[in-house]
């Protein structure tokens, strides 16, 4: 028998139903139960959950292998009752193929011509090298905390692609660059197994978690067209993620996200809201999903060993760090920017958006503080 637990507010409804939730989870003192939290690692074992179907044969185990990703008949992929297009891919990495992925995630995809939030407040001459700038400093890390934050440290978001205007909430021809080919790789193979064949991957946005982050209730909606499933990667620590209803008010259920899990949300669930309010370390005994490969990858792959030497420096960073990937298809096969309706001025993001721990937009969709993008202040 378990002992009487105040429940997580989980089954109210009505006006606040989904920022209670949030705010329950967020919270630090006295830290939250989270038992009732599903955790697809555990399988069918919520009656909430069942099997989801894949299309085994969207991609070859070659291709499938390229990419770090087991079979396709081997992942296990789940739906979740009352929301429709909604698959949970519970880790579907080959061991050994998430270091890569986190490797690009710190070392890569930050890289020029890429955009971060560090551009905000710093000339671009300081922001072309975080990871030559921090790498070093990271590993000779004593845990005190005179040191000071190194960049890769103070990175909050990363965007690809169609670059994320966060104050227009606009995505625009001008703010165009060539999408990482591994990563929209990838990102095709998973939607493919999920019935989505043809998709194309055109923006991305790279979320830096820490132990006290949270990410506020929203809706991913700027994309043209939604009906192209989006995907989300998680890579390090884990998370509580929320996913709610078509209305911010709607009640939400909470889930785990554990390292190398991908969400897909498509179909009903593509503009569901949604949010992070806390992140976490892996149940005890949980696996570590991020050892080194167990044989090479083949020559062709997209994927390849990381160094001893770099791998030092990410296995650091995911200690008490969380890495999400989110590729989105912005626009509908043959689609244009119409200039007059979607095109934001070029200007670089400001930066204000929910992607911060202190900015929370469960107020009028409205962020409660401007964040500066290069602070990093701890959770109250
Ligand atoms: C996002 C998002 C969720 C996560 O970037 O839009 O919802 O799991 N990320 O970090
Ligand atoms: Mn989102």
């Amino acid at each position: 028998m378990k002992m009487a637990k105040m429940a997580a507010p989980v089954a109210e409804r009505g006006q606040d139903a989904f920022k209670k939730l949030f705010k329950f989870y967020k919270r630090r003192v006295p830290p939250p139960h989270f038992s009732d939290v599903i955790d697809f690692a555990k399988g069918l074992r919520n009656e909430k959950v069942f099997a989801a179907k894949l299309n085994l044969a969207a991609i070859s185990e070659r291709d499938a292998q390229g990419a770090g990703l087991r079979p396709i008949k081997d992942w296990n992929a789940y739906g979740l009752e009352g929301y429709p297009g909604f698959v949970f891919i519970s880790n579907p990495f080959l061991p050994g193929s998430q270091q890569y992925w986190v490797t690009q995630g710190l070392k890569v995809y930050p890289q020029k011509p890429n955009v971060c939030n560090l551009d905000i407040h710093m000339p671009p001459a300081e922001t072309k090298n975080i990871w030559e700038r921090s790498a070093e400093r990271i590993r000779n890390k004593s845990g005190s905390k005179s040191e000071g934050k190194t960049l890769l440290e103070k990175l909050r978001w990363v965007t690809l692609g169609y670059h994320y205007n966060w104050d227009t909430k606009t995505y625009s021809a001008e703010r165009h660059t060539a999408f990482p080919a591994d990563l929209a790789k990838l990102s095709g193979h998973l939607a493919a197994a999920c019935g989505f064949p043809g998709f194309r991957a055109e923006a991305g946005i790279l979320n830096y978690y820490h132990t006290d982050s949270s990410l506020g209730i929203h809706v991913d909606e700027s994309e043209l067209d939604h009906s192209w499933p989006l995907l989300s990667f998680s890579f390090g620590q884990s998370a509580v993620f929320l996913l709610g209803g078509a209305k911010r008010e709607d009640a939400a259920t909470a889930m785990f996200m554990h390292s190398g899990d991908v969400m897909v949300m498509s179909g009903a669930s593509r503009l569901l809201y949604h949010a992070v309010p806390r992140i976490v370390s892996p149940p005890a005994g949980f696996p570590s999903p991020l050892g080194p490969p167990e044989e090479d990858a083949p020559e062709d792959s997209l994927v390849s060993r990381v160094s001893e030497e770099d791998w030092e420096v990410c296995a650091r960073y995911i200690e008490a760090s969380r890495v999400n990937v989110t590729v989105r298809q912005v626009l509908a096969p043959g689609q244009l920017f119409s200039a007059a309706a979607n095109s934001g001025p070029a200007v670089p993001p400001s930066g204000e958006s929910y992607h911060q721990e202190e900015t929370t937009r469960d107020e009028n969709s409205k962020p409660k503080r401007r964040r500066s993008g290069c602070e990093h202040s701890a959770d109250s």
